[in-house]
């Protein structure tokens, strides 16, 4: 049962963007869901799954991805790349992702603009990269060859950060613009992650939205995050934040209709209320997609245009913040989870 919805008179064709088809609206795959996703095939476009849980031969991990991948489009990211690290990735790594690959066979494979390993030492986190000429030299060279090696397209996302480097040369729209457009690579496009490095960073997330290759998003994400005044921490274990659904009809607006994926890892609630929430972003969506029809239609750009507004604002400013009241807990999400 793949969903494929009958077409809509109302919307722009779901074509495909540098080969990666316009798959709807999706949910990340997650271990408490697996039953009464096989028993009860819940009405969804297509689930996302981690690939660092699945880079087995065998057992009970690749039973229900094969049942799973029956009824509906699947995709795949992964959280251990680490593509701008001092080391490039193992080629063992690269050799299961790629056997995974073969199997499942996704119209694309997603990683993140991030660095996680050094020195031997896997750091399984996803570490913000310095936006160097030095670090686009190296992931774009990495990004091809993992492409090529792969066979399929990869897309890498933006990550949240609470860091920033004194080394960087640009700011992190830039960083991931050109390093997707040099290495013919798509955009993972997580919109709650803009808006977390917005609120920690202090930029207006407008402007990072407006400034990237919007015919390179091939998928975006939603999460919710958490509110600690100071900062935000990117727990996606709540429901989409109010701002970020504003950010996403944006970034629809732009784009168009991009596969969508609503991650929830942390405080997993029931799946309906997972549901919920993507019958929202499909809401949404439709609505942002609508307007580019009408907007077009009336000989208008479709796309809407880009007003500069002010940064997220603190709801405590970092020097009124009590002692110790930094990221001691928390950080970025997505890491592979065990099985039960
Ligand atoms: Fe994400």
């Amino acid at each position: 049962m793949n969903q494929d919805p009958a077409p809509d008179p109302t919307q722009e064709p779901r074509g495909a963007r540098l080969g990666c088809p316009d798959l709807g609206v999706g949910i990340g795959l997650r271990v408490p869901h697996y039953r009464q996703i096989l028993s009860e095939a819940p009405k969804v476009d297509f689930f996302e799954v981690i690939s660092e849980n699945f880079m087995v031969p065998g057992g009970r991990p690749r039973y229900h991805l094969d049942a799973v991948r029956e009824r509906y489009h699947i995709v795949q990211h992964g959280v251990s790349l680490a593509i701008g690290s001092p080391t490039p990735p193992s080629k063992d790594y690269l050799l299961r992702l790629k056997a995974l690959v073969s199997e499942v066979k996704p119209p694309w494979v997603s990683d993140h603009f991030c660095w996680g390993q050094a020195r031997g030492m896997h750091l399984h986190d996803l570490l913000p990269m310095p936006y160097t000429r030095a670090a686009i030299e190296r992931v774009v060279a990495r990004a091809k060859a993992i492409q090529d090696t792969l066979g399929v397209r990869l897309a890498l996302e933006n990550t949240s950060s609470y860091l920033t480097y004194t080394q960087s040369q640009m700011t992190e729209w830039e960083f991931i613009s050109e390093v997707a457009e040099r290495a013919d690579i798509g955009l993972m496009f997580d919109v709650n992650n803009v808006y977390v490095s917005a609120y920690n960073h202090g930029f207006d997330p407008y402007e990072f939205i407006h400034h990237v290759p919007h015919h390179r998003i091939v998928q975006i994400h939603l999460a919710g995050h958490t509110q600690r005044g100071t900062h935000i921490l990117d727990t996606h274990s709540a429901e989409v934040a109010d701002p970020v659904w504003d950010l996403y009809r944006e970034t629809i607006g732009l784009a168009g209709p991009v596969s969508t994926l609503i991650e929830w890892d942390d405080d997993i609630p029931p799946l309906e209320r997972v549901l919920e929430e993507a019958e929202r972003a499909r809401a949404v969506r439709d609505g942002a997609v609508s307007a580019r029809v009408e907007r077009a239609a009336r000989g208008l750009n479709p796309a809407p245009r880009f007003v500069p507004r002010a940064p997220p604002e603190r709801r405590v400013a970092p020097a009124e913040a009590p002692h110790g009241a930094g990221w001691s807990v928390g950080g970025p999400r997505e890491l592979a989870y065990g099985e039960p």
